[in-house]
């Protein structure tokens, strides 16, 4: 595809105006910015959906990317992603229902299976709560185990922009009762990450639990009004 199908004229001049305006080093940077947007492009787009690179960022001076900025930071604020790590779907249930508890609340909410989830995309999450079960003798279920093994060999993690909640779903006749949301606080913490609350140890009765305990975990994040 020629660079005629690709841009518009005016995209074509106002690409040239901002590049023949840029010295060697600011070239040589751009480059490098951009060819590490493009590698990154799909998971972040799977993440988050705003574009990779603004519209008129390129073009535009820094009074405006700071105007840009002052609403996202507002409303990150007030999200929390909630990963869960399942293998007969109670901790999936659980983290389902406090979703609806959190939304509820005005927060909004991202529900992640940790299966699926790109550990490197921690350290842009501000809350996060984990909901995950324990399995085999105190292992994570199969679910959880890549983030388990990441997050327990830590290298490259800082997640001290991070506070944390965790839901540990287990069954306290096994010798290592909801070890794995243990492990999860512990790696966070190690991590540099804030904890919010103790981790909540719920045992096969769990759906007991859940009406008391889901309004205490939601209302220790910022942006649940408490009691609310
Ligand atoms: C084979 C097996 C092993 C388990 N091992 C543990 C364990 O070591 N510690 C624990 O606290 N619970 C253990 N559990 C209990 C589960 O964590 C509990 O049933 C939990 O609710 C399952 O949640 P999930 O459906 O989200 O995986 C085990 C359950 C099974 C079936």
């Amino acid at each position: 595809m020629s660079d005629n199908q690709l841009f518009k004229p005016e995209e074509r001049s106002e690409l040239q105006r901002v590049l023949s305006r840029m010295n060697r080093e600011q070239l040589l940077w751009l480059g490098g910015y951009i060819s590490a947007a493009i590698d990154f492009a799909p998971a972040v787009q799977e993440h988050y959906s705003d574009p990779i690179i603004e519209p008129g960022a390129l073009t535009q001076g820094s009074e405006h990317s700071e105007r840009q900025e002052a609403p996202a930071a507002e409303s990150k604020a007030r999200c929390l992603t909630i990963l869960f790590g399942s293998h007969s779907g109670n901790s999936e249930k659980t983290a389902r229902l406090a979703q609806k508890e959190a939304e509820r609340k005005g927060l909004s909410v991202k529900v992640k299976n940790m299966e699926e989830y790109n550990a490197r995309f921690l350290k842009e999450e501000e809350q996060v709560l984990v909901v995950v079960s324990t399995h085999g003798e105190g292992e994570p279920p199969l679910a959880a185990q890549e983030l388990h093994e990441k997050l327990a060999a830590g290298r490259g993690f800082d997640l001290s922009g991070l506070s944390f909640a965790v839901i540990a779903l287990g069954d306290s006749s096994y010798k290592h009762f909801c070890k794995t949301g243990h492990d999860f606080a512990d790696f966070f913490k190690r991590l540099g990450a804030k904890s919010l609350r103790e981790v909540a140890a719920l045992d096969t009765d769990f759906e007991n639990e859940l009406p008391d305990l889901l309004p205490a975990v939601i209302d220790s994040f910022a942006g649940a009004p408490a009691g609310g």
